[in-house]
């Protein structure tokens, strides 16, 4: 099966040569083609280029692009959207008054969706968040991460990681799963934090070991929820069952937390709304991406992660949704394009860069994803007609998108 894309406006994020991931400056750059076409083979990205170097129109399947500009499809790094139900209640509760953290301190936030989870079948979670993951597709996202964190008990942990299991199996997209046991201490270990910290080194690690399903580990390093020695012993447990660290860290406190994990070699700091000039000290020289929500900042009414300063220290940033029931009820990367610049001042280029190539790299796969690269899946947006790619985050909360293919194929 090929798949030939004619007279595109503008092919967006061509890389003649891979790169793994892009930092402070060269995130400013968008290598583009005008007036191109693109070949796919079965999954695979095989040839492109300008439409005058086009030899022959032979494919199984020909589509003309003029007017829209086609881009790789988006790598959405950070997401919990195997979850059950919905939070609206809490949402008009913080319009009345309460934070966040107060709707947490009376058993509402995470805890309620670990109850609804538990009471959730795991066939009637899997329905749930396909319906989820087929939507953000549409919009887009040809790549996602999957944590889990909503289950806190072994068996329904393992519930959700099974879901995402499944999921990686039935979908096209690309799925890497994430262990998030340690997103917030269950109501039965209240008292007993190192009772709960036990029972995921000692239960949940090994299990999910045992059916591997899980690529990455993560822990809610937060005041009120795990602290820095709390998060030190999951990443060590982690590591020890061949699970790589990716950390939500600095949501509402910088206290160290990203120099402990770029110690422990991980792939990505996510959130950074709250950033510390030792922050960045630490992510230099590191392997370790910063991972940006801003949808997150705009839902929560919280400070927006300080790009600027991330990209003029010489730094990679990765744009993210960070879609979950809480603080991000949105799966949309379009919104999250257009909202860092908007409110984070990127530039379209940095952003786009931010939500391809870095996002493909805060979730393991930048050899495969992210850009318009010959070997590269075919995974690729074609836009309705636009006048240039500006205009993408410029209409924000619109849907510019036509069509989306998803390893060689239209969804
Ligand atoms: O990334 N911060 C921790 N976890 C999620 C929110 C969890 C929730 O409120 O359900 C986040 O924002
Ligand atoms: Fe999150």
């Amino acid at each position: 099966m090929t798949t030939l894309i004619t007279n595109i406006k503008e092919l967006l994020q061509v890389r003649d040569t891979n790169v793994l991931k892009l930092s402070g400056e060269e995130m400013k750059t968008l290598p583009t083609i005008k007036n191109a076409f693109l070949l796919i083979k079965h999954d695979t990205i095989v040839e492109y280029g300008k439409m005058e170097e086009l030899t022959s129109l032979e494919a199984d399947q020909v589509i003309d692009a003029t007017g829209k500009i086609v881009l790789p499809t988006w790598c959405d790094s950070h997401t919990h959207i195997v979850y059950a139900g919905n939070r609206e209640q809490e949402f008009v509760d913080r319009i009345n008054g309460l934070s966040y953290e107060d709707i947490a301190n009376r058993g509402g936030g995470i805890l309620n969706s670990a109850e609804k989870l538990q009471n959730t079948s795991e066939d009637d979670l899997y329905e749930q968040s396909i319906h989820r993951l087929k939507h953000v597709m549409k919009l887009g996202t040809g790549a996602i991460e999957i944590k889990s964190g909503y289950g806190l008990t072994t068996d329904s942990e393992l519930k959700m990681l099974r879901v995402i299991k499944r999921i990686k199996k039935e979908f096209p997209v690309k799925v890497k799963a994430t262990f998030l046991g340690a997103h917030a201490l269950p109501k039965a270990y209240k008292e007993d934090k190192k009772g709960y910290l036990d029972l995921m080194i000692n239960e949940m690690l090994p299990k999910i070991k045992e059916e591997n399903l899980a690529h990455y580990v993560d822990v809610f390093c937060e005041k009120g929820y795990f602290d820095l020695e709390d998060t030190e012993r999951i990443i060590e447990a982690g590591k020890k069952h061949g699970l790589t660290p990716k950390i939500h860290v600095n949501q509402f406190n910088a206290f160290g937390g990203i120099a402990l994990s770029v110690k422990h070699g991980a792939l990505s700091v996510d959130h950074l709304e709250e950033l510390k000039d030792e922050d960045i000290e630490a992510l230099k020289g590191s392997k370790t991406i910063a991972v940006a929500l801003p949808s997150c900042s705009y839902f929560l009414s919280i400070p927006y992660t300080p790009a600027r300063k991330i990209i003029d220290a010489g730094l990679p940033l990765a744009l993210a949704t960070d879609y979950n029931p809480g603080s991000t009820p949105s799966g949309n990367m379009n919104f999250v394009v257009s909202t860092a610049c908007i409110k984070m001042k990127m530039t379209p280029e940095e952003a786009i860069n931010a939500a391809t190539i870095n996002g493909a790299y805060a979730m393991g796969i930048s050899n495969e994803y992210g850009s318009i690269t010959r070997g590269k899946k075919a995974n690729i947006i074609i836009t309705k007609p636009v006048p240039s790619y500006n205009y993408l985050p410029y209409s924000f909360g619109e849907n510019n998108i036509e069509t989306v293919i998803i390893n060689g194929e239209v969804i």
